[in-house]
């Protein structure tokens, strides 16, 4: 038996409190709850388990719906109908009780906690606490989200008076929004876009993720309790079995999606019109981080190893490229190294960083990063980086990286840290400009007049600039987007509200009769 074989637990070695029974959820959300008969989709875990006879394989979760195109259809039928073009019952509600039916449907979500979490660490491998992280910062999102909607809603109702015209703007909602989010963040990702859509009036269809699936069967009695018929549809099943359908229908006004610009792409071409169509994209990146000599050690180690490692780098906002200042490579990359040898991946039940990756089709892809790398020169600097047992994997350091090699350019999405020197900081800015993605980086560095030419110059490139700092999407009060092939759209607590609805004016030109009418209309 290897090292990380001896890892793999057995189903007596799980505590108590982390096992998980397998469900088969065969309901769906769409104009009510609903049964589906057809075919199922099983769900199996990243993580494996050993049997009784040392076989290991990975953890069987259960089965959902794999719904039809035909479902997904009447779905999109149904969203728009309900909609009816602004005139529907959910639009028509004021924002202010839009605003106490979802804080109920928040309130009733609370109850779930521990059973969202335990699906999120079972169905994607995330560390429990982490997991219970991601449930409570999703709903305080949300409740932030409408409190600022109030907020944004009065300051913009109120009456201006411009060049003798006097007005105010409404927020009105845009149509059906298809939120799509990824299997990393499966319940933070999909509903951080879904509620500021349905707060603003909109229609909302959700696909729930592969991965990350089974939680949504938790879900759709809550929606189905809280939301009128039709107003929210929760969908199983393969993406481009149900989206194209969705998007060819030409119905959906707004995409609201995580994932990879080629499926965005496929997505957005399939619509008939997609001039209307509202976008809010999150996709791929491969974020830079930059050390430069008289970076603080002891800071950017911890950041750097954070940025790469946390959640096995399964972020879309992790460190996937390290550029290390030549004075100061060999120092860094054995502090690295001790670092990296000290992180064994183990059970997410564990007090671990890193756990197995998301699929053993994935771990392939992430040995063949490594192979790529080390065959055109690249060293490994930890041992056993990049060994596996299926998914459970060694976090692998590689350094001497450059460009041709395949992990320079390609978003690894998993524990791979590829270590760049360099000589002159115009190499690395290089890399950040010309680079495929822009979403953030990371600067490390002390001398203020140097780090502010590297934040100028890479602010034009990325959509933010981490100084001593890894890469992350939070605090949520912050935009976060990304230029190029990154991210189209902002979204934060108020700009995603903003990319959710459409600026409507009520105006009048102020002769008095007009301006005493405005009085008795407001
Ligand atoms: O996967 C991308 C996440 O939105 C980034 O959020 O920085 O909190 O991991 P995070």
């Amino acid at each position: 038996m290897t090292e990380t074989t001896q890892r793999i637990p057995g189903i007596d070695d799980i505590p108590e409190w982390a096992r998980f029974t397998a469900t088969e959820n065969r309901q769906y959300l769409q104009g009510g709850l609903r049964h589906w008969d057809g075919p199922l989709q099983r769900v199996v875990s990243p993580i494996p388990l050993r049997d009784s006879r040392g076989g290991v394989a990975q953890a069987h979760l259960g089965a959902v719906p794999q719904l039809s195109s035909a479902v997904a259809e009447a779905s999109v039928r149904t969203a728009a109908e309900a909609f009816d073009a602004g005139d529907g019952p959910w639009p028509s509600l004021s924002l202010e009780q839009r605003a106490d039916i979802v804080r109920t449907f928040v309130a009733n979500l609370r109850p779930l906690r521990e059973r969202i979490a335990l699906h999120i660490m079972w169905e994607v491998g995330k560390v429990y606490e982490e997991a219970l992280n991601e449930f409570d910062r999703t709903l305080e999102y949300t409740l932030e989200t409408i409190d600022a909607a109030l907020d944004l809603d009065k300051r913009e109702r109120r009456d201006t008076s411009l060049q003798q015209v006097v007005g105010r703007v409404d927020l009105l909602p845009v149509g059906v929004a298809l939120c799509v989010g990824p299997y990393n963040y499966p319940f933070y990702e999909t509903l951080t876009n879904a509620i500021p859509a349905l707060l603003m009036g909109n229609t909302v269809i959700i696909k729930a993720p592969p991965q990350g699936g089974l939680l949504y069967g938790l879900l759709l009695p809550v929606f189905a309790r809280h939301f009128p018929d039709g107003i929210v549809s929760v969908l199983f099943g393969d993406g481009e079995e149900l989206l194209l359908p969705i998007m060819r229908s030409g119905r959906v006004s707004i995409l609201a999606f995580i994932g990879t610009s080629a499926t965005a792409d496929a997505l957005i071409t399939a619509h008939p019109a997609p001039h209307r169509l509202h976008t809010v994209l999150g996709m791929e990146a491969k974020n830079a981080g930059i050390v430069m000599p008289d970076a603080p050690m002891e800071i950017t180690v911890e950041e750097v190893v954070k940025g790469a490692l946390a959640f096995n780098g399964q972020r879309c906002a992790a460190i996937k490229i390290l550029f290390v200042h030549a004075e100061v490579a060999d120092d860094f990359v054995a502090r690295l190294r001790e670092r990296f040898a000290a992180t064994t991946p183990g059970m997410p039940w564990e007090d671990v960083r890193c756990t197995p990756v998301i699929s053993e089709g994935h771990a392939a892809y992430l040995e063949g990063l490594i192979e790529d790398a080390l065959a055109q020169g690249a060293s490994l600097e930890n041992e056993g980086g990049g060994q596996r047992q299926l998914t459970l994997m060694q976090p692998a350091l590689l350094s001497g990286v450059r460009e041709g090699m395949r992990v320079f350019d390609e978003e690894q999405f998993g524990p791979i840290l590829p270590v760049v020197p360099f000589q002159r900081v115009d190499e690395a800015l290089h890399y950040i400009k010309h680079a495929r993605y822009g979403q953030q980086c990371s600067v490390f560095g002390s001398d203020p007049s140097v780090l502010r030419r590297i934040v100028t110059a890479s602010a034009r490139y990325v959509g933010r600039v981490n100084i001593n700092g890894k890469c992350q999407r939070g605090p949520d009060h912050f935009p976060f987007t990304g230029k190029r092939d990154s991210a189209l759209g902002t979204v934060s607590i108020e700009e995603a509200l903003r990319r959710f609805c459409i600026s409507t004016v009520i105006a009048t030109p102020e002769y008095p009769e007009n301006t005493a009418l405005w009085k008795r209309l407001s």
